[in-house]
């Protein structure tokens, strides 16, 4: 690869608009991925990552920035999956509780986290979908280990595999196969969701105690929501210091920047 460097390519993130320290980190990723084999075919999940990955080191090879963040969103959208594998049995409990369907939550809260994740975190996503996102926070900010909860057992088995691939250390991942409303919001520093059940019936009794839990807690964990949920459960405890419409970032009242 002949292309941009990783300075030059963070650079040109920061033309098209991209804060500087986040231009680095995304920088950081495309060049991972550039340098990854191609993930384990797991039954041909991934059917397209090898021509989006050739395709991104093309435009990159090119040295136009410009086409790069379009090209990596492509790969990432992919390596996301949007289509999630349920068992019957999972399908029945999702629509139960309002569950939403597997979107990716994008770059934005990977790349915005650094400052609220140290090496100490404990860190959980409410409905992790094939981890993705955690385990891109791992390779980017590794700390003592992401929960990953998430009701399909596929996507976790998809996940585990990603996992290895992407060379994070199995005891820094964990696996919660269950649905949300089972499991508890307590004992996280760092909490991502992505509306994982719609807040009627019991998915708003989830948010309710969601609210509850971390905000019975000594040191209450930074909360990032996207297509927010919880804001209306949450009391003045909690105040939003960032959000742009698709992600909201909490953070207990009184907490320093860091
Ligand atoms: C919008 S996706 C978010 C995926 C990932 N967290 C992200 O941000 O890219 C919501 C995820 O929640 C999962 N989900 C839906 N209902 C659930 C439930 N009741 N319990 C656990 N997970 C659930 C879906 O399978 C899906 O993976």
């Amino acid at each position: 690869m002949g292309g941009l460097s990783v300075t030059a390519l963070a650079e040109g993130f920061v033309l098209s608009g991209w804060e500087a320290r986040e231009s680095t980190r995304l920088a950081r990723l495309v060049y991972l991925f550039l340098n990854l084999p191609d993930p384990p075919d797991l039954d041909g999940s991934f059917p397209e990552y090898p021509r989006l990955r050739d395709r991104l080191a093309t435009t990159v090879d090119g040295g136009a920035t410009d086409d790069v963040e379009e090209r990596f969103l492509e790969l990432y959208a992919h390596l996301h999956m949007n289509q999630a594998a349920y068992s019957d049995e999972e399908r029945g409990r999702m629509d139960a509780a309002g569950g939403y369907w597997n979107h990716a939550g994008g770059l934005s809260p990977i790349l915005k986290a650094e400052p609220w994740i140290r090496p100490d975190t404990l860190s959980a996503d409410f409905g992790a979908g094939n981890g993705l996102q955690g385990l891109l926070l791992q390779v980017l900010y590794p700390h003592t280990k992401t929960v990953q909860i998430e009701i399909s057992a596929r996507m976790a088995e998809i996940g585990d595999r990603l996992r290895k691939w992407l060379g994070v250390a199995a005891e820094r991942v964990e696996w919660i196969t269950d649905d949300v409303l089972n499991v508890t919001a307590a004992g996280y520093d760092f909490i991502y969701l992505y509306r994982p059940v719609r807040p009627e019936g019991p998915g708003r009794d989830f948010y309710a105690r969601f609210a509850r839990e971390v905000e019975s807690e000594v040191r209450p964990p930074v909360i990032f929501s996207i297509a927010d949920c919880l804001r209306d459960f949450l009391s003045d405890r909690y105040e939003v210091f960032y959000g742009d419409g698709q992600l909201t970032c909490f953070k207990p009242r009184k907490t320093q920047n860091p």
